[in-house]
């Protein structure tokens, strides 16, 4: 087979790239009931709320927030992807309407992802420098999770 140079597939690849665009993401965040927020519910000290806030709200949140690269497909389609199942698994906005033992359940595992350096993901942290937490951070804050859930 012959092969294709390269520089007869990139014009095709480039307009692909442009039509690609005119697909959006859905960026409204669903209504914040801040009564059931789980930083308010469970009291959590103000260097605590920053972290959690910094490096779990943007995918575990109805507080999200959509840099300018979320703009740009196809980044923005998988980034979207990370907040809608983010959301499924954990939801700090809905606190409130998990039962007991789900929310033992989810400090346990968050406890476990923060020490394990599982969350925040890797891939989060190149553009967002504020959510990047040290290892003692993460024992603070692991250890904060196990004592709500006590
Ligand atoms: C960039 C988005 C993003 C950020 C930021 C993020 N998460 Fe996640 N998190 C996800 C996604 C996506 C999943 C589901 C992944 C999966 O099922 O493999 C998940 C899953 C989880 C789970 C369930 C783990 C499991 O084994 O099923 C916990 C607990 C969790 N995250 C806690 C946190 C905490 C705590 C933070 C902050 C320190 C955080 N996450 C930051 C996207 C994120």
């Amino acid at each position: 087979m012959k092969k294709i140079p390269f520089r007869k597939i990139l014009p095709v690849l480039l307009v692909l790239f442009i039509l690609m665009q005119f697909y959006r993401i859905d960026k409204t965040n669903p209504p914040l009931v801040k009564e059931k927020d789980f930083l308010l519910n469970e009291n959590a000290p103000p260097a605590i709320a920053t972290m959690v806030q910094n490096a779990c709200y943007d995918c575990h949140s109805h507080q999200t927030e959509y840099p300018w690269y979320t703009n740009v497909m196809p980044f923005s389609y998988w980034i979207k992807g990370h907040i809608t199942h983010g959301r499924e698994k954990l939801n700090f906005s809905t606190w409130t309407e998990y039962l007991a033992d789900d929310k033992s359940h989810h400090l346990k595992e968050c406890a476990e992802v923060v020490r394990e350096t599982r969350m925040p993901m890797t891939t989060y942290l190149i553009p967002h420098p504020e959510a990047r937490i040290s290892k003692e951070e993460r024992e603070t804050l692991a250890t904060w999770f196990e004592s709500v859930r006590k």
